[in-house]
C-alpha cells in the first residue's frame, strides 16, 4: 500500500523545495513530480515536515506524591494531534531499583503508545552494581542518561555520583542528560521563604532564581569536560545557563542546550498576582523566567547555541496540584505542552519572523535525532526515511483551550492563546493517525526505538584527550 502526499512542500533543516512524496508501507521511498500511488493525501498549500520529536517527556511517572496524568496514550494522542510523531521518556528508578528493572517497567508504561518513542535513563543513586548495569542499558537501546543536580532527598546526585556516572558514559559512548539546578541552594532558599510565611505557587518562583540555574550549568559542564564526555543540559530557562553553554561551545566542548516552548513564550508574572490554581498549574523547575530571559532563549535558538525545543512534559490535575497548598515545596512540579509545542513555536517563531520554516524543523525535529542518534531514521524527509510527517497547513487557526484538547488534564498553560500553523494530517510510520482534527489510531501501535551509542564521537574525543594532555612535569 503506498500513499502520496501531493501539492506540498517539503521543509527539512537545511532546505525547502515543491515535491511530492511517496510513502510505501512505514518508510518514505520517493521524492519528485508528479508521483502515483494507491492513494493520495492533499498537502496543497501546505509544508511537509518530519515529524516532530520532542525529547523530553514525563508520561505516567510516579513524582512527588502524584502520577503525572497523561500516559503513552492521551501522552503520544496529544503529540500526534500536533504534528508531534515520537517522545524520548525518562525511565526514573526508585532508589535502589536495579537499572534493567525500572527500564521493564517503562516498556510496560510504553506499551499503549500510539507513536513511537524511546527512552533516557536516569542515574538517582550511584553504587557499582549501577555502573555495571549501565552497560546493559545502553546495550538495550538506551543510550542517554539523566542526572537531577535537584530535588534534594529524592532523585538529587552529588558531584561525586554525577563525575563517576558521566565518566562511565564516556566510556560507553553514552551521552549524559543534566537537570541543572544547584539542589542545595534550592532547598536553603525554600526553608527562607517559608520561614517569611510565603506558602504559595510564588515561593516556588522566588526560590529557584536564575542563578541557581547558572551555577549548576556551568559546574556540570566543567564536570562533564573532566570526565571527557560531551553533555546534553535540559530545560535551558535563562541568561546565566545559556551563557554557560555558548562559552563552553566557543571552547570547543559539545554541549548542548534544550530551551522548552513554556519558557520561550510564558513569563514569571504567571506567579504573581494570581489566584492560588492559576499559579500552582504553571510550577514546574526551572520556573517561568522573565521578558530579557525569554529573548535570550530565542537568540540562542537562532544562533545555534542552543538546538532543541522540547515540553518536558509532566501533567498533574489541579487537584494533584492540590497536594502542595499551604506549602509550595509539595506542589508536583511539571506542566503540559506536548500538543501545543510545534503550533505555538510556529506562531511566535515562524509567524513572527524569530525563525525560518527549516531552522524551525531543525529545533523541534531534526537536531534532536542527530543528537539523539536517530538521524536520519528520523529527522528528515527523504527516502529510506521513516515516514513520519507532518503535512502541515501554516493558514490553520485555532484557540488554545483545555475543553477541546486531547491531554486528559483539567487545564492548559496556553489557555487562550491563538496560534496560526497546525498539521493536517500527521503520519506515523507511514499509517495516517492524525486527520480532520482527530486523531485515529490503534492503541499500542507505537514502537519502542532502540538507540545506539556515539562511539565515534566517544572515539574522538579520547585521542583528542590525548593529543592535548599537558606533559608530565619533569623532576
Ligand atoms: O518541573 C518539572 N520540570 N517536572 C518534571 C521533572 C523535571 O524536573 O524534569
Ligand atoms: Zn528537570
Ligand atoms: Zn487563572
Ligand atoms: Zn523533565
Amino acid at each position: 500500500m503506498s500513499i502520496v502526499i501531493k501539492g506540498g512542500t517539503v521543509v527539512n533543516a537545511d532546505r525547502s523545495y515543491r515535491a511530492d512524496v511517496k510513502v510505501e508501507g512505514e518508510t518514505i521511498v520517493e521524492i519528485g513530480d508528479n508521483l502515483s500511488g494507491d492513494s493520495a493525501l492533499d498537502a496543497g498549500d501546505c509544508y511537509i515536515l518530519p515529524g516532530g520529536i520532542d525529547p523530553h517527556t514525563h508520561l505516567d511517572m510516579p513524582f512527588m506524591g502524584a502520577n503525572s496524568a497523561d500516559n503513552f496514550e492521551s501522552g503520544s494522542k496529544a503529540g500526534v494531534s500536533g504534528g508531534t510523531t515520537m517522545v524520548v521518556d525518562f525511565c526514573i528508578p526508585n532508589r535502589n531499583q536495579p537499572l534493567m528493572e525500572a527500564l521493564a517497567d517503562w516498556h510496560e508504561r510504553g506499551k499503549n503508545a500510539v507513536a513511537d518513542y524511546s527512552f533516557h535513563m536516569a542515574i538517582s543513586y550511584w553504587n557499582d552494581q549501577v555502573r555495571d548495569d549501565m552497560e546493559k542499558v545502553v546495550k538495550a537501546g538506551v543510550t542517554t542518561f539523566k542526572h537531577f543536580m535537584a530535588y534534594k532527598g529524592s532523585l538529587m546526585v552529588n558531584d561525586e555520583e554525577m563525575f563517576a556516572s558521566f565518566s562511565r558514559c564516556a566510556e560507553l559512548g553514552a551521552l549524559p542528560l543534566v537537570h541543572a539546578e544547584n539542589g542545595d541552594l534550592v532547598a536553603a532558599l525554600q526553608r527562607h521563604y517559608l520561614s517569611k510565611g510565603i506558602t504559595g505557587p510564588e515561593g516556588h518562583a522566588l526560590s529557584r532564581p536564575p542563578d541557581v540555574e547558572g551555577e549548576a550549568t556551568n559546574r556540570a559542564i566543567m564536570l562533564a569536560d573532566q570526565a571527557g564526555v560531551p553533555i546534553y543540559i535540559v530545560h535551558t530557562s535563562c541568561i546565566q545557563a545559556h551563557e554557560a553553554i555558548a562559552r563552553a561551545r566557543a571552547l570547543g566542548k559539545r554541549v548542548y542546550g534544550e530551551p522548552l516552548i513554556q519558557h520561550l513564550v510564558l513569563d514569571e508574572s504567571e506567579y504573581y498576582d494570581k489566584d492560588w490554581k492559576h499559579a500552582a498549574r504553571r510550577v514546574m523547575s526551572p520556573p517561568f523566567r522573565d521578558k530579557a530571559n525569554q529573548d535570550d532563549l530565542w537568540n540562542g535558538l537562532r544562533a545555534g547555541s542552543l538546538q532543541v525545543v522540547a515540553t518536558d512534559h509532566c501533567s498533574f490535575t489541579t487537584k494533584q496540584k492540590e497536594l502542595g497548598f499551604g506549602d509550595f515545596t509539595k506542589i508536583p512540579n511539571g506542566t503540559g505542552g506536548l500538543e501545543d509545542r510545534m503550533p505555538v513555536l510556529w506562531t511566535h517563531g515562524v509567524e513572527t519572523g524569530r525563525m525560518t520554516p527549516n531552522e524551525f524543523v531543525a529545533v523541534t525535529s531534526t537536531n534532536s535525532a542527530k543528537i539523539l542518534n536517530m538521524y536520519p531514521r528520523k529527522g528528515v524527509i527523504a527516502p529510506g526515511a521513516d515516514a513520519d510527517i507532518a503535512v502541515w497547513d501554516p493558514k490553520a487557526m485555532k484557540t488554545i483551550s483545555a475543553k477541546s484538547q486531547v491531554s486528559v488534564i483539567d487545564y492548559n498553560v496556553f489557555e487562550g492563546m491563538t496560534v496560526t500553523g497546525l498539521p493536517r494530517y500527521t503520519l506515523s510510520r507511514g499509517e495516517v493517525v492524525f486527520r480532520d482534527g482527530r486523531v485515529q489510531a490503534e492503541i499500542g501501535r507505537g514502537r519502542f526505538i532502540a538507540r545506539q551509542p556515539f562511539a565515534e564521537e566517544a572515539r574522538a574525543l579520547k585521542r583528542y584527550k590525548a593529543f592535548t594532555a599537558p606533559r608530565a612535569v619533569a623532576r
